[in-house]
């Protein structure tokens, strides 16, 4: 018999909703909020709101477009954590109470897991996915992490950031160039034509494996402020050539480490995901850096990095293959580690 699992995401500000069966991904509908941009962030009880009005809908063109009943459901798999508290529980409310009417169990996932297990999604039988171990530089707006993964659910952090994310230097320095929230896709778009090398701002000197991006945010905050008081539109005149440098910088730092995690632990296939990994530059210095090295290297489909369903639920697949369901008095969790 067919293994046929809904996904569920809202730890933030995306609503979504995925459905697999026997490993092979179906559908996923992403309803992203728009009410955040005119605040430059995300505010917490606005996502919970919109979440309880996109949830329904989404959960039911998810369905449809997959040609599946709710009654051919064999689990809910939903995000527990972590995330923003209210939003997280639009989703595991919702999730629990669908499986507690239709008689099924659900699954909770580990949404850090989630973007880590986003290589095993399918669209067809013949998908490429990665041998274990592998490594995985998960970086998004909360996370900067490297990890090495053992299996579906052996997972281990090598090293992390100390302050900021990758994803929170990407923005905040997007916001002191006066570019929308949020900045990372932005600074992208503008990094393509300009000159990497023009400006230089400081790396961190962090024994091991950990990151730290404050020092980065803070020099690029002085640059900026020394050169505004010569050229007050300093910003307006150099934004493609300060987006390339800041966008070089931030590869620069996460592949000093990841060089150092594949040199320490021998492991040959390298991954990433995470919202930031929709990042051309990051796209293309990892893919350089594998093929270099000779390593393998899994680069997500963008739609698959940045918060969505489709990870969720073959992140409970394989959960619910190995028999881990979860009770219906668990409750979300707003941190947690991997
Ligand atoms: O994983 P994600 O969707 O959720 C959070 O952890 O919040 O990641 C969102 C982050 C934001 O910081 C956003 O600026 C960044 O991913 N991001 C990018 C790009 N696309 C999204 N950063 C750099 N370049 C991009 N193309």
């Amino acid at each position: 018999m067919s293994v046929v699992i809904l996904g569920i995401e809202s730890s933030c500000d995306d609503t979504s909703a995925a459905v697999i069966r026997d490993g092979i991904l179906l559908s996923n509908v992403i309803a992203s909020q728009k009410v955040h941009e005119e605040y430059g962030g995300v505010v917490p009880e606005l996502a919970s709101r919109a979440h309880q009005q996109n949830i329904v809908p989404v959960v039911d063109t998810a369905l449809r477009q997959a040609g599946v009943k709710a009654n051919d459901l064999s689990a809910i798999a939903f995000t527990r954590g972590p995330g923003l508290l209210g939003s997280l529980l639009v989703g595991t409310s919702f999730a629990k109470g669908m499986a507690l009417g239709l008689g099924i169990p659900i699954v909770d996932v580990n949404h850090l897991h989630g973007h880590v297990l986003s290589h095993f999604i399918r669209t067809e039988p013949e998908g490429r996915v990665p041998d274990f171990p592998f490594l995985c530089l998960l970086i998004s707006g909360g996370n900067s992490q490297l990890i090495l993964v053992r299996s579906f659910s052996d997972m281990e952090i090598l090293g992390k950031t100390i302050d900021d994310a990758a994803g929170e230097a990407f923005d905040k320095c997007a916001k002191v160039m006066g570019l929308p929230y949020p900045g990372g896709p932005h600074i992208d778009r503008l990094a393509k034509d300009g000159d990497s090398k023009r400006f230089k701002f400081s790396k961190p000197h962090i024994p091991g494996l950990d990151y730290s991006f404050s020092g980065l945010k803070t020099s690029f905050l002085y640059t900026l402020r020394d050169e505004k008081r010569i050229d007050p539109e300093f910003v307006e005149h150099n934004m493609n050539d300060l987006a390339a440098s800041l966008q070089a910088t931030i590869i620069d730092i996460l592949l000093d480490k990841l060089d150092k995690a594949v040199r320490q632990t021998g492991v040959r296939t390298v991954a990433i995901g995470g919202g930031v990994s929709a990042n051309s530059g990051i796209r293309d210095a990892v893919a350089t850096f594998c093929e270099r090295r000779g390593l393998t290297a899994f680069i997500p489909e963008r739609r698959f990095t940045t918060d969505n369903a489709a990870m969720v639920a073959i992140a409970g697949y394989h959960r619910f293959l190995d028999g881990k369901t979860c009770s219906m008095d668990c409750v979300p969790y707003a941190r947690v580690e991997i």
